[in-house]
């Protein structure tokens, strides 16, 4: 079964939303790690929306199952990669408006760059992945550029319903066997959920799954109960010699 990386990014959006100390990434990623996660993922946007590049410094030195950082392929990017070492870095491409990652890198238009890059990530000891739509031009040119994995896009699947998503399954296996034959190695993500995760975890060759948003809006409905509690609890202990 494919390992689980937890994406953080919006335990930072939270914070940010006040640019105050929390929630706080480094902790949310013990807390993740505790509970079982294999690896925990960030993307460090260059409009620094959410994780912060203190973030980033503080969690490759916190972190202990594994560290994936995903950036877009600028040079300021791949320096801070250069320089932080995470145990892994995913290529992703990143459009300022966009509220999420919307589709895969075009690895064919960005080949050039990828065959510059990436070599020098994996002289450092960093293993590369590109986030590519489960297609077979993207899938050959990470082949060609010398990428260890692919990433494929889930997001069709999770969006598609009824025999469409079916068919979207379909199109991530045919893309996992193809890439899995060109010896690169697979992991997968974008939009799973608690209900649609399972037929891709059971998806050929699909060795790390990493999500998201659907972890970070499940903890704050399950862990709502409990803070609400706790602060009645601090409220109605006020006079009481409490505090
Ligand atoms: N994989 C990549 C490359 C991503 O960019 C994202 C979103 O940041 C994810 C996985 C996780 O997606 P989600 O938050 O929908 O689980």
């Amino acid at each position: 079964m494919p390992r689980l990386h937890v994406n953080i990014d919006h335990v930072a959006t939270v914070r940010q939303a006040r640019k105050e100390r929390n929630p706080d990434p480094v902790a949310a990623a013990v807390i993740c790690e505790l509970a079982g996660a294999n690896g925990i993922t960030v993307h460090l946007r260059e409009d620094r929306r959410h994780i912060q590049d203190r973030d980033v410094r503080i969690l490759r030195q916190t972190v202990k199952t594994f560290l994936n950082l995903e950036i877009a392929l600028t040079d300021e990017m791949v320096a801070i990669a250069l320089e932080l070492m995470p145990d892994a870095v995913c290529v992703v491409p990143e459009n300022r408006l966009e509220l999420t990652t919307e589709g895969g890198l075009d690895a064919a238009a960005a080949a050039e760059r990828l065959a510059q890059v990436l070599p020098r990530l994996h002289d450092a000891g960093v293993t590369s992945s590109v986030f590519v739509d489960p297609l077979p031009e993207p899938i050959e040119a990470c082949a060609k550029a010398g990428a260890h994995y692919v990433e494929l896009h889930t997001g069709g699947y999770a969006d598609a319903r009824g025999a469409a998503r079916e068919s979207q399954l379909q199109r991530l296996e045919t893309a996992a066997r193809y890439a899995h034959e060109l010896g690169l190695r697979v992991n997968a993500g974008h939009g799973l959920d608690y209900d649609n995760v399972q037929p891709v975890a059971a998806l050929p060759y699909v060795e790390e799954l990493n999500i998201g948003h659907a972890i970070v809006a499940r903890a704050v409905l399950v862990g709502l109960d409990a803070a609400v509690r706790e602060m009645q609890d601090r409220i109605l202990g006020a006079g009481q010699g409490e505090g």
